[in-house]
């Protein structure tokens, strides 16, 4: 009988633990807004990947530019990291707009940011000015849908709901 009542009290503490609040984690600072994160975090990181290779043509005739020294490669480097790890940031409570293509849209943008990380480790502008190009479209992918006037679209779950 005491080894009943001790499974039937782990059973409702058990059941306690699951339907009540979820386990406090660390305290994760969620204030800054996914408008200010992109201005201030996504914006200046990609254009240090979009700005590290490339060529203008003008009066003075053609200027071709790519990394040169360590430091160089370091910005790149630390452009492509700063995208990779802000998809985390954006998929944190309070940011995340819905769970499904939101998330799957932040991991796009990931894996197109560590490519270009991986060809910045190698030295590689060429790769760097084509993963550009892949890393743009990650943008655009999720601008088409959640940045646009009309504040609903694409949105499977209003946000904080
Ligand atoms: C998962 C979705 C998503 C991805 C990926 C994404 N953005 Fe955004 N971005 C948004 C949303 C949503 C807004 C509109 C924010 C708002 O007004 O609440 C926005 C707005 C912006 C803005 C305007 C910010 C402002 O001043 O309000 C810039 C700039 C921007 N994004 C740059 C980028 C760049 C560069 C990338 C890729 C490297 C990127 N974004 C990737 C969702 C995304």
């Amino acid at each position: 009988m005491r080894t009943r009542i001790a499974i039937v009290a782990a059973a409702a503490l058990f059941a306690a633990s699951c339907g009540g609040e979820p386990p406090a984690g660390p305290p994760f600072r969620t204030d800054n807004t996914v408008s200010v994160l992109m201005a201030n975090m996504l914006d200046p990181a990609a254009d240090l990947l979009w700005d590290a290779v490339g060529t203008v043509i003008d009066e003075t005739g053609e200027t071709y530019w790519e990394p040169e020294t360590e430091e160089d490669w370091l910005q790149v480097k630390l452009g492509a990291m700063a995208l990779a790890e802000s998809a985390n940031l954006l998929m944190m409570e309070n940011r995340a707009r819905d769970q499904d293509q939101w998330i799957r849209l932040n991991e796009a943008m990931a894996d197109a940011a560590m490519l270009a990380f991986e060809a910045a480790e190698a030295e590689d502008p060429q790769r760097i000015f084509d993963l550009g190009e892949v890393v743009y479209e990650t943008c655009n992918n999720c601008h088409t849908l959640y940045w646009v006037d009309d504040l609903d679209r694409g949105r499977a779950v209003e946000p904080g709901a």
